[in-house]
């Protein structure tokens, strides 16, 4: 096993991380969901410290999962929401977030609709900034549990043919599992129409495909996206049900995926859009153990950042 260690302060991309970090991620991460089958679940790794959450866009599953995660670590937990902020007064978020450092907060989580948003407090700020999400760039965490439940399923990911369908020029999941795909071997293929899928991606070394059927075939894994309405500001294709007619995941297409391959989402669904509903809930769709995943990741990413060490790694191991 490699004894490199975690030395980042912050995690706000996939983009600039080594495949040994990313390997300490997922190591921790595989500890930390170890805990989660316990009686008692928390562990006290982050006692005494205050980690806050501020999502200034929408969120359920990215807020929730930091909330959990925190608690579980046994640290304090602030959530702050655009709407209930002095944001809405005219503060800034640099002004917003040095007075929430002056608040003595520990951990600053930010989701917020500026990309590059989160490495910009994280040049700022003294404490570890975490990305929640940052416009159409990136959303990390989304990525490393995505990857962490495609490896429970489908063992490493070296040479695995997985095809992320739907929006892919508005998603910051989409370029974070570009990222973290690629340093882990797979061979991603991104498909959509030409208006949301432009050959430009190919520059981060995907296969671009307005083919559905053979974007599909073979495939270990699918990854369906939602239409990101709320970044575009034109429209790409002529109306919702010719977008599901020409690119919607259905049986007859779910059936040219190989046989054992997963279905996935990082959800919000749009049911009857981009998946049909049977499909998602099908047993070939792991979308609610990426959910699940998701505690465990955020605990791993919040615990390293915070400068917690592979100690807790090998008392798992040791058991
Ligand atoms: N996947 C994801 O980021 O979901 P939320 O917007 O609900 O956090």
């Amino acid at each position: 096993m490699s004894t490199q260690t975690w030395t980042k302060k912050d995690l706000v991309g996939i983009e600039h991380l080594n495949r040994e970090e990313l390997e300490i991620i997922f190591r921790t991460t595989s500890a930390f969901k170890g805990t989660l089958t316990r009686n008692v679940k928390k562990v006290p790794a982050l006692r005494g410290k205050t980690v806050v959450n501020l999502f200034l866009e929408p969120s359920t599953r990215t807020r929730v999962a930091f909330e959990m995660a925190a608690k579980r670590l046994s640290a304090d937990v602030v959530t702050i929401t655009a709407s209930a902020s002095s944001l809405v007064k005219g503060e800034t978020l640099r002004d917003t977030a040095q007075n929430i450092r002056a608040l003595n907060a520990d951990l600053l989580v930010l989701r917020h609709s500026a990309p590059g948003s989160a490495a910009y407090l994280a040049r700022i700020l003294d404490i570890p900034v975490i990305n929640g999400g940052d416009g159409a760039h990136e959303h990390p965490t989304q990525a490393l549990l995505d990857c962490f439940t495609m490896r429970e399923h489908l063992g490493d990911l070296t040479g695995k043919k997985v095809t992320i369908l739907g929006d892919i020029l508005f998603s910051r999941v989409a370029r974070s599992n570009i990222w973290l795909l690629g340093k882990l071997g797979a061979k991603v293929t991104v498909a959509g129409p030409s208006t949301l899928v432009p050959d430009t991606f190919t520059h981060m070394g995907v296969t671009v495909s307005h083919n559905l059927p053979e974007a599909l075939a073979d495939a270990d894994a699918v990854m369906l996206l939602r239409i990101q309405h709320e970044r575009q500001t034109a429209t790409h294709f002529p109306s919702l049900g010719e977008y599901t007619g020409m690119f919607g995941l259905n049986q007859a297409r779910a059936a040219l995926l190989k046989p054992e391959a997963i279905i996935m989402h990082p959800g919000p669904i749009n049911r009857g859009v981009e998946i049909d509903s049977n499909l998602a809930d099908s047993s070939r769709s792991v979308i609610l153990e990426q959910v699940t995943n998701g505690i465990a990741t955020r605990m791993a990413v919040l615990y390293l950042c915070s400068g917690g060490g592979p100690d807790l790694i090998s008392k798992q191991e040791s058991k």
